[in-house]
């Protein structure tokens, strides 16, 4: 069993955990809350959208992943990652991969640990292959899915308009 939690260099225990509908607050705290440029890396999103994938955890095959450290005062939730899977037979042998870690816990390992959790789950469900989109302007998230075994599988020119501008997009897989 790959495992569900691991220390940080300053001694905090990162957990683990499967996200349930409960989690509603602390999912939106966690992007409520992230910095602009971590923003600017993610495609918009608002209370809704989050309220709105809470309330389908249900029909999800893989439920989303959440990060949780002990602050002191309660658990508080600095990531989270799904795995969005297709259930149509021409998809289902795949799933495209998302992640977020909050500004405060950016550059400690957690992404990459997170990526390699997520790898994990989807290879023990059996799925062949992983996918993602990510901006192609966005290094830091390149750079750790190349070092999780993602390769780069095409550019997309301007690919996405958002916040008033075009972006490219890297899309990315990963063979189970
Ligand atoms: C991308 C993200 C998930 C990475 O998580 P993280 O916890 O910061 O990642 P880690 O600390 O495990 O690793 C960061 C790595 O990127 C490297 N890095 C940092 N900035 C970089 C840059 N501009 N270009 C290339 N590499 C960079 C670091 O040196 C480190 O590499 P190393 O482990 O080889 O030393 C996180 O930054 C994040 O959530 N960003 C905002 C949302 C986002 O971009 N999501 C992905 C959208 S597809």
């Amino acid at each position: 069993m790959y495992p569900q939690s691991f220390s940080l260099d300053d001694g905090t225990t990162v957990h683990f955990r499967e996200e349930t509908s409960g989690d509603l607050e602390s999912v939106w705290g966690l992007y409520s809350t992230l910095g602009s440029e971590s923003r600017h890396t993610l495609p918009p999103f608002n209370r809704s959208l989050i309220e709105r994938w809470s309330s389908c955890l249900n029909e999800y095959t893989f439920k989303p992943v959440l990060v949780s450290v002990d602050e002191g005062d309660g658990e508080r939730i600095i990531g989270r990652a799904s795995l969005y899977h297709d259930l149509s037979p021409a998809t289902k042998h795949r799933a495209e991969f998302g992640i977020v870690v909050h500004d405060d816990y950016q550059g400690r390992g957690v992404g990459t640990n997170l990526t390699l959790f997520m790898v994990h789950v989807a290879r023990a469900k059996g799925l062949r292959k992983l996918t993602l989109d990510v901006f192609a302007e966005n290094g830091r998230a390149v750079h750790v899915f190349e070092a999780c075994g993602y390769a780069k599988e095409g550019l997309f020119q301007e690919h996405y308009w958002f916040r008033g501008r075009f972006y490219d997009v890297v899309r990315m897989g990963l063979a189970l």
